[in-house]
């Protein structure tokens, strides 16, 4: 079964030239395009495609035989509006990685892009990669959609931290899969069932380190133990924060 295929809504016209920009983006992706048909559930793609993203006038939907979801910013939605309005919430990966506008970070976990979207409204500028095909399309068209400039990787974030020279980045970060969190909105499930789910390596955290001028960062869940047992300095947030922070000097 091929991992992923482009479609479009059976609704769209021909004429808005939202078919061209579907085809455009499953060749820049290297997947097939299925034109839509009207009357044939896009369901029934699923025999013969894992996932398949459908760009949608309302936005782009990820979709495989578990369910579906429409890409949104969620959480980074609320994050940002605390950015803007200054309500005295710190937002605990900016503090972690000392995050200040200009600055250029790497997001080695890009999932959704809910963190690269709130490290851009910091000011930074934003390269986030991500390992599965199907997020990595999903998150790179929904950020697009959004006129958010996050430049989105698709690849091993070991393998591209070893292709970039030393001291690239102010700030690289993690949001691993070893976190075991709370929520399991549609989307968030999504990216559990296709997300890349290998541990963070001491390898990579060292080639992270080398591409880094200021700081590591690497989220987890409050009762990971992962953080001390990579080396990290556990960042001390308040107890009952939802999520723990580790990070490693550069
Ligand atoms: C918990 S999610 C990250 C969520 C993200 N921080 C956000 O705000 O939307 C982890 C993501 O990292 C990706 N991932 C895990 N290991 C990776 C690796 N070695 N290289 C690139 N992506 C990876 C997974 O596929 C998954 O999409």
């Amino acid at each position: 079964m091929e991992p992923l295929a482009v479609t479009t809504s059976s609704k769209t016209r021909r004429e808005s030239g939202a078919v061209e920009a579907a085809r455009a983006a499953a060749e820049k992706l290297g997947v097939p395009f299925v034109e839509a048909v009207k009357g044939t559930p896009v369901e029934t793609l699923l025999t013969r495609f894992k996932c398949v993203l459908v760009l949608r006038g309302d936005g782009v939907v990820l979709l495989d035989e578990r369910g579906s979801a429409r890409w949104s910013g969620g959480m980074a939605d609320l994050r940002i509006h605390r950015l803007r309005t200054g309500i005295p919430q710190p937002d605990h990966l900016l503090l972690a990685g000392e995050v200040r506008a200009g600055d250029a970070v790497l997001d080695c976990t890009l999932g959704r892009g809910h963190d690269a979207l709130v490290l851009e409204e910091a000011g930074a500028q934003v390269t986030g990669i991500e390992a599965s095909l199907p997020l990595y399309a999903w998150a790179s068209l929904g950020l697009s959609q959004r006129g958010s400039s996050v430049k989105c990787v698709h690849g091993d974030a070991g393998d591209v931290l070893r292709g970039l020279p030393a001291a690239s980045f102010d700030v690289v970060c993690f949001d691993p899969m070893f976190s075991k969190r709370a929520h399991y909105e549609a989307g968030f499930a999504l990216v559990r069932r296709h997300g890349e789910a290998a541990a963070l390596t001491a390898e990579t955290l060292a080639e992270a380190r080398r591409v880094a001028r200021r700081w590591v960062v690497v989220k987890a869940a409050p009762q990971a133990r992962e953080l001390r047992e990579l080396g990290l300095e556990v960042v001390p947030f308040k107890r009952n924060a939802e999520l723990r922070f580790g990070r490693l000097r550069a």
